[in-house]
């Protein structure tokens, strides 16, 4: 049976973090093992220059600590291709061919661009590249064939973008592509330290996979808890506060975690407790992360010969896709 194609991929600006995990990774982690599909991860360079045009050794270096971070989890190469968005000029190519299925006030309409705007704080300024990026990540999806494409929630309207243009392309030409599924993970969101917003690199509130343990440790230290459990003595609550979010995401021990929240409910529990029970936590889950991480930093050949094979394996599927791409399009000439 033909494997189905999983396309998802991340902007190269930074390290990846605890949302990234909860977010995607454990879901690419899962789905890497079962045999009924062929994975593809995406470093998508090309995006991270529609807000990082401006710094590109941020986005060089990022490729590679991205992937670094990718390999840490335990992405395995030899399942899962990792290519470099830039290197495959057919995604480029095939953005611009889908630009003619987009209404613009359609496009505009994205309420995740629209939220980046805002919180960039771009104003008027809002750069052509920046606004069509949905259509990039379109064809970063497409030019593959991708038909599952797991990623957070705030993904939602670029996977809903991609599948009206598959359809449009489809019903103008002939059929091509396959509609992509968006494939939502189970805790999708997971807040930043401070609580309220979402876990994000511009917000200064992100615990990342390659923190130390020091910085670890300040972070889960310097967490929210419940702001009116002033006496340790009094009920505490759970709702809403971060430090029980995160264990619900990674404490193992979901029996011990039951009876301690019913402890802190009921009063008696400092949050310094709790706090020290989720850095223990983390910290079994970061550390041999982390311990990978340092080992292939120490390997930087490995790193480049990751992503060189996965890019020219990339480069041989998107040549075949896009022959079909363009004879629909009679674009065929000779
Ligand atoms: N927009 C995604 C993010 O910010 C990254 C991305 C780029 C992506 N191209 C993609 C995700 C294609 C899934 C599929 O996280």
């Amino acid at each position: 049976m033909k494997k189905k194609v999983i396309l998802t991929g991340d902007r190269p600006t930074g390290h990846l973090h605890l949302g990234h995990y909860v977010g995607s990774l454990a879901n690419r982690l899962a789905l890497q093992s079962d045999e009924a599909y062929d994975p593809f991860i995406i470093i998508a360079d090309v995006q991270a220059f529609t807000d990082y045009y401006q710094h590109p050794e941020i986005v060089r270096q990022n490729v590679f600590e991205v992937t670094k971070d990718y390999l840490a989890v335990g992405i395995d190469p030899d399942r899962t291709t990792i290519f470099v968005q830039s290197l495959i000029p057919q995604i480029a190519e095939l953005t611009v061919y889908f630009m003619n299925f987009v209404n613009l006030a359609r496009l505009l309409r994205n309420p995740t661009v629209k939220a980046e705007i805002k919180s960039k704080q771009m104003g008027h300024d809002v750069k052509v590249g920046f606004a069509t990026y949905p259509i990039s990540q379109a064809a970063d999806i497409l030019f593959i064939a991708g038909e599952v494409v797991p990623v957070g929630e705030d993904q939602r309207p670029m996977i809903e973008q991609a599948r009206e243009i598959a359809r449009s392309f489809n019903q103008t030409y002939e059929l091509v592509f396959p509609e992509p599924e968006g494939l939502y993970a189970e805790v999708s969101r997971l807040p930043g330290i401070y609580g309220n917003e979402k876990m994000s690199k511009s917000l200064g509130n992100a615990i990342y996979l390659s923190d130390n343990i020091n910085e670890l440790r300040e972070k889960v230290m310097g967490m929210y808890t419940d702001p009116s459990h002033i006496d340790y003595r009094r009920p505490g609550k759970i709702e809403g506060n971060v430090v029980f979010t995160y264990l619900d995401a990674f404490d193992p021990d979901k029996v011990g975690l039951v009876e301690l929240k019913e402890s802190y409910q009921q009063g008696g529990v400092k949050d310094v407790l709790v706090k020290e029970r989720l850095f223990e936590v983390l910290e079994r889950f970061i550390g041999p992360i982390r311990y990978r991480r340092s080992e292939l930093s120490k390997n930087p050949e490995l790193i480049e010969k990751v992503l060189r094979e996965g890019t020219q394996k990339t480069l041989g599927r998107a040549e075949q896709i896009m022959k079909k791409v363009r004879s629909a399009m009679k674009i065929h000439y000779f």
